[in-house]
Formats: C-alpha cells, structure tokens, sequence
C-alpha cells in the first residue's frame, strides 16, 4: 500500500531548455560578432591600373579616389578605413593602396617600401603582445591580411617587376594575382595570358594564396577557383542600361561589359572568395602563417631561444640575462674603441699644433730679424739726416753772420741824397741783395 502512494507522487518533469556544452560555439559566434571584425586589403599595382575602381566596385563603396601622379620620386602607401555593417555583423575594411608603383626609371627597389609597410603593421602588432598590459582584443589590428596584386592586361606575361614584387611578398602576406582591366583583352588572349601567367609563376617558384580544400564544405569550389587564378576583373563605377535592367559596368560603342556577368569577367568569383568562402581563413593564414614568421625571425633576432644545441629549453630570465651581458660586452666595446678614437685625435692634433707652433717660431724669428735690420737702417738714415741738419745749421748760422756783416757796412756809408736814403730803408731787401752781390 504504501510503496504504491510513493510512485503516485513522483512526476516527471519536462526540460525548460537545452543542457549542455553544445551552445559553446554561439556564445563564441555571438562574442565576437559583438566585438565585430577587421578585414585589411593592399593593392598593389601600376598607377592607374583601376586599383581603385575595382575597390569601390568590390565593396559597393566611394572609397577616396585620388588620382596619383606618374611623377613620384619613390613608392608609397596610403591607407583607407571604413566601417562596414551587414545585418548585425560590423566590419572595420580597410584598403591600403600603392602610389608610384612602377613609375620609377630604376623599379629595382619598388617593392622595398611595401615590405617596410608589411613589416611595420607586425611589429605594432609584437609590441602590443610583448607588453605586459596587453589588450589584443581591442588592439586595432592593422596586419594586411590579402594583397591583390593587379597585374597589366597587356602584353605576353608577367613583367620583371611582378615577379620579384611577388616573390618578395610571398612570405609576408597572402598574395592573389588579378588580371586588371580584363574588358581589353579578348576571350581568347585572356585565356592565353592566364596560363602563361600561371607557367611563370610556377617555374620562378612564386607562391601566391590558394584557397584552402582541406575543408569539405568548400573543398569543391575553392578548389574550382584555384583553377581559375589569376582572376581577370573589371571594375566600373557606373551603371549602364543593358535591356530594361540597369546594372553596374562599363559602355562601350559595340556593347556593354557587366563587371558582375561571370560571362564578361571574373569579379564576382573574386568577391566570393575573397568575402563570403575565405575572408576567416585569409585572417587566419596572416596571423599563424605570416605573423608567425616575421615574430620568429624579429623573437631570434632580438636572441631569444626556445631550445639550447643541448635540447634544453630557456627560461625568459635565462634569456634575458644572456641578452644583458651581450649588449654590456658590445657597448664595452664601442666605449674601448672610441675611448682609442678620442686618444688617436687628440694626439693628431696635439701633433698639428706642435708643427704649427714651430712654424709660427720661425715666422717670427724671421720678422724679428727684418725688424732688426729695418731699424738699422733707419738709425742710419737718422744719423745721417742729423748730420745734414747740423751741417745746415752751421751754413746759416755763417749766412746769417755774413748778413749782418753786411748790414753793418751799410750803415757806416755817409748818407746820399735823401731820395737814396728813402729807399735804403723802405727796400731793406733790395739792400740785403745789393750787399749780397756786393759780397758775392
Ligand atoms: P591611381 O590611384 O592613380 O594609381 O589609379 P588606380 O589604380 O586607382 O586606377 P583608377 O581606379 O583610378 O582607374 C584609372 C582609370 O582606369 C580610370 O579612368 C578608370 O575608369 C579606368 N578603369 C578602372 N578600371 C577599369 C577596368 O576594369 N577597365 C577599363 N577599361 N578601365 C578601367
Ligand atoms: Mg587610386
């Protein structure tokens, strides 16, 4: 009887909700859709090879579209951000373009300012895990996760400058070839250029991005798309009338070409691959593939280990320590040399100044001797100017005594006529002639 009540009260109670771990992967996607995305894009390109246009005509947006001049001393970068919302996913784009890319009369180094660029955006990306207040997940991230490299439509194949530009960027970042401008090529010589493209990069050994197929769900199409690459694109800001519909692409006497018509080019194979299939795995190469590189190579440089020739591993501290005493023994050493550099300069100078010193001691050893001899000289002339002077003297002296002579001799003559006397005394000089003559 009693056992009976018991299993009357029990009841079976239905679950609210679902219990489980199952729901981790939504708490993840709701997380980060919540912090939103980053998504940055270099093109790389000759100017004016529609770098632009096709930028706007992939992201249905007017990015700012500055015409560059064919006239730039060197390459350069410049950047664009936009923030982009789909639904309730945001996404920061930002595209980074070249500007003088090949207008050079030596290209030998065009590709130098866009590894500097490539570089720059790991390091801050290091500095910032290296901190020790680190915040990576509102860090803004700027590492180029997808390089589309526009190649010219014109021509047989690749130029020089493409392949030692891509093969330069091969291990810094996801490259993906595009044939710019493909609306001037025909069908046929499109079809040619893609695979002689694809032969030289191959035979140079020029890696560029292949869409992943280790993953089912896209194994099939991405594996079709690696097979289409290089992709050939248009791009077009406009929209033309084709029919009744207006769509976006580029006019032309005979026709119109539709940048999103698969027929007419390959732009919307670009955009799928680009955004909708591989944007995660783009992120993820850059970050495990190509950050990983540059933070292995700057972590060894910088003379951190994982593993000694030993196999024994390194502690930081080890590091650290071992780092220290490197950078004293180096600065000890430019300390000892330029201590040496200092010693050696000031007994050259001291040596300069001596020679200079002696030279100076002649010089005026000389000036004093010329000084002693001009002095001489002008004693001389003075004794002599003196003797002249006293020699002067002495004959005006007898002059002047003469002259009185005279004058007394005058005096004592009886006096003539009155008429005489007056002119004695009013010419005393016409006296003192006639007496000089008189003498003479
Ligand atoms: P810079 O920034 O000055 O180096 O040029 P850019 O590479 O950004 O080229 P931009 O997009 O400014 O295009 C240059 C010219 O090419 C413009 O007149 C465009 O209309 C034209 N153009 C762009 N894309 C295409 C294309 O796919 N086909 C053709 N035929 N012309 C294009
Ligand atoms: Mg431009």
């Amino acid at each position: 009887m009693m056992a009976t009540s018991e299993s009357e009260e029990k009841r079976s109670l239905a679950l609210s909700g679902h219990v489980g771990f199952n729901s981790l992967p939504c708490q993840q996607v709701n997380k980060l859709v919540a912090q939103g995305f980053c998504f940055n894009i270099l093109c790389v390109g000759e100017t004016g090879i529609g770098k632009s246009t096709l930028m706007n005509t992939l992201f249905g947006r007017a990015f700012e579209n500055e015409e560059a001049s064919h006239y730039e001393a060197e390459v350069k970068l410049h950047s664009q951000t936009h923030d982009l919302q789909e639904n309730t996913v945001k996404l920061k784009l930002t595209a980074v373009h070249t500007v003088g890319f090949g207008d050079q009369i030596n290209n030998e180094q065009s590709y130098k300012p866009i590894l500097d660029y490539l570089d720059i955006q790991f390091e801050k990306y290091l500095e910032e895990e290296l901190k020790i207040q680190r915040s990576l997940v509102n860090f803004d991230d700027s590492r180029i996760h997808a390089c589309l490299y526009f190649i010219a439509p014109v021509g047989h194949s690749l130029k020089a400058l493409d392949l030692i530009t891509m093969k330069k960027l091969e291990s810094k970042v996801n490259v993906i070839p595009v044939i710019a401008k493909a609306d001037i090529v025909s069908k046929n010589d499109l079809k040619i250029l893609k695979r002689n493209i694809m032969n030289e990069l191959r035979s140079y050994g020029v890696q560029i991005y292949q869409f992943p197929t280790e993953d089912e769900d896209v194994a099939e199409i991405n594996s079709a798309m690696n097979n289409c690459l290089p992709f050939a694109v248009v791009g077009s800001t406009e929209d033309v009338k084709v029919g009744n519909r207006m769509v976006r692409g580029r006019l032309y006497p005979w026709g119109a070409v539709q940048v999103e018509n698969e027929d007419h080019c390959d732009l919307v194979k670009l955009r799928e691959m680009l955004l909708r299939v591989n944007m995660e795995d783009l992120r993820e190469q850059t970050h495990a593939r190509h950050y990983e590189l540059y933070r292995r190579c700057k972590l060894e440089e910088m003379g951190f280990k994982d593993t000694d020739p030993d196999s024994q591993s390194f502690s930081l501290q080890e590091t650290y320590e071992a780092k220290r005493k490197e950078f004293i023994r180096e600065l000890q050493h430019k300390e000892e040399a330029m201590r040496q550099m200092f010693v050696n300069k000031v007994k050259e100078t001291e040596a300069e100044l001596k020679e200079k010193e002696k030279v100076l001691h002649e010089r005026f050893e000389q000036l004093k001797r010329v000084h002693h001899e001009e002095k001489k000289n002008l004693e001389e002339k003075r004794r002599e100017l003196e003797e002249e002077m006293n020699a002067f003297n002495r004959r005006k002296v007898a002059a002047e005594t003469l002259m009185g002579q005279a004058l007394q001799g005058c005096s004592q003559q009886p006096l003539k006529k009155d008429k005489d006397k007056k002119n004695f005394f009013s010419l005393p000089s016409a006296c003192s002639l006639t007496s000089g003559r008189n003498l003479n």
